[in-house]
């Protein structure tokens, strides 16, 4: 059998304990073509140090747990390859703005508190309906929200996000694009406290300063501005979220 190509990183790994920091430490590892930096990780923790800890369940971009810093920007590492960010150095944070519970995991209290605030679970306007709703594929709700649907809570945008950095209250790009397709659906029976939520004025929408900060690092590429946006025009011209 060939010899696999190997191409060699110098992997530097942001370490703490109990939310201290215990400084950075540096690792060498050898990663073939299409690895991962999930891999890189494992990589140390099998052949240099079995305490490092870092969070990943599904390791194919589905679950969101395994998102950091990488090279100074919030993304999966499951689904970075080292080969394509065209550098021997990896630099590995946790995600910015989030407590550290240790080297790379973060808890998602905040992210998640901030989510609960737009209500994120379906309230039916007709609890006792007999029937089940029908949204047609080709109807504007349908078709405006496809990509919109795919988040996956990883936190990234929140993390990367200017505002959500020096703003605890501001409810963040995830929590709103969540509301936002709450709100677009025709079958939501709480439009008007969401809409209170996302107009509100030290938390909503309002905050936004559209730096496109958050939907550069979505995995799953939703257009994080693009959803504000729209609730923004919302809120001035009810009626036309979907435009
Ligand atoms: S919107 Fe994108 S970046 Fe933000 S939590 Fe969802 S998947 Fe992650
Ligand atoms: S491990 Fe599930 S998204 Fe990376």
């Amino acid at each position: 059998m060939a010899d696999r190509d190997l191409n060699q990183y110098r992997v530097e790994v942001s370490r703490s304990e109990d939310g201290i920091s215990a400084g950075v430490r540096r690792f060498v590892v050898q990663l073939e073509e299409r690895m991962t930096v999930l891999d890189a990780l494992f990589q140390i923790q099998r052949e240099h140090d079995e305490t490092l800890s870092f969070r990943c369940a599904c390791r194919v971009g589905m679950c969101g747990t395994c998102a950091m810093s990488i090279n100074g920007v919030p993304g999966l590492a499951c689904k970075t390859r080292p080969k394509e960010l065209g550098k021997g150095v990896l630099r590995l944070a946790p995600l910015p703005h989030l407590p550290v519970i240790r080297d790379l995991v973060v808890s998602l209290d905040p992210f998640f508190k901030q989510w609960k605030e737009v209500l994120p679970a379906f309230r039916p306007a007709d609890a006792n309906a007999k029937t089940p709703a029908v949204i047609p594929a080709s109807s504007e709700f349908a078709q405006a929200i496809p990509r919109k649907r795919d988040c996956i809570t990883c936190g990234a945008c929140f993390a990367a996000c200017g505002v959500k950095a020096t703003s605890g209250e501001y409810l963040g790009p995830a929590a709103l694009n969540r509301a936002f397709l709450r709100i677009l659906d025709p079958r939501d029976g709480a439009k008007k406290e969401r809409v209170e939520r996302i107009n509100a004025e030290r938390s909503g929408v309002w905050r936004c300063h559209t730096q496109f900060n958050c939907g550069a690092v979505c995995p799953k590429k939703i257009n994080l501005t693009d959803t504000i946006t729209r609730l923004k025009r919302g809120l001035l011209f009810p009626g036309r979220l979907m435009r």
